[in-house]
């Protein structure tokens, strides 16, 4: 299996999208992974396949998409936006393993066109598809503005620390900090943001993965 380190790499916001459905073998696995995502985490997530409402209107400027028939839904109880971020990125890495290209939409789509079940609240959407290009990398803050570990850095950590800076955020605001304790266990700050919560969840899904989740325990 691909590590999934390299998965982060490749992973860009992608906005221009080939205007097709998701094919369905492509689909069905999707759905079965959104399915073990619901049970394990409580949140409803939806895949929307061949639906081009959602992005339809042309927004003039940030965040403007094309071509975007296929998206998730993150939605569930009121107070999850941790659990959305952590959940959907691993969605979005899934997609991605899969060939497939994502984008985190909070703001830029119709949100008139996707409504909520149950009393849910939804929490953002990711648009998924072909893309027309791979995206680019963003531009991140320099290590030691997101990093603190000092003396013996075990490998684990500093693969870590290379998933978190690959982490996707609203308005790539990399509000977050990242530290090693004295007994290696590691600390994750969220800092005031746009989507404070939702990236704090990616964040640390992208710190624990690339770490590997037995290797080391989150301070409390
Ligand atoms: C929670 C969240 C919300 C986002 N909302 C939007 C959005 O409304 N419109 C948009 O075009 N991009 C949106 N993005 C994409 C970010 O701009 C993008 O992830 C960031 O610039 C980093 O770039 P990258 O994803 O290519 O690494 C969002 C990202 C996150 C994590």
């Amino acid at each position: 299996m691909e590590d999934i380190l390299d998965i982060m790499r490749r992973r860009h916001s992608v906005r221009r999208y080939k205007n097709v459905a998701v094919e369905k073998e492509l689909a069905d696995a999707l759905r079965a992974e959104a399915e073990t995502v619901n049970r394990e985490s409580g949140l409803n997530v939806r895949l929307f396949v061949d639906e081009p409402e959602a992005f339809k209107a042309a927004k003039p400027h940030y965040g403007s998409f094309s071509g975007c028939r296929n998206y998730f839904v993150i939605e569930g109880p009121e107070n999850m936006a941790e659990q959305a971020g952590y959940y959907g990125e691993r969605l979005v890495l899934y997609a991605q393993r899969l060939g497939l290209n994502t984008c985190w939409v909070a703001l830029t789509y119709e949100r008139s066109k996707v409504t909520a079940e149950k009393g849910n609240e939804i929490y953002v959407v990711i648009a998924l598809g072909y893309g027309e290009n791979e995206g680019v990398q963003h531009r991140s803050k320099p290590y030691e503005k997101l990093i603190k570990a000092e003396g013996d850095v075990p490998e684990w950590f500093k693969r870590g620390a290379e998933g978190a800076m690959l982490a996707p955020t609203a308005i790539n605001q990399q509000q977050f900090r990242i530290e090693l304790l004295p007994d290696k266990s590691v600390r994750i700050k969220s800092l005031p943001g746009p989507c404070r919560y939702i990236d704090y969840g990616i964040v640390k899904y992208h710190f624990e993965a690339a770490a590997g989740k037995d290797n080391f325990k989150w301070a409390d």
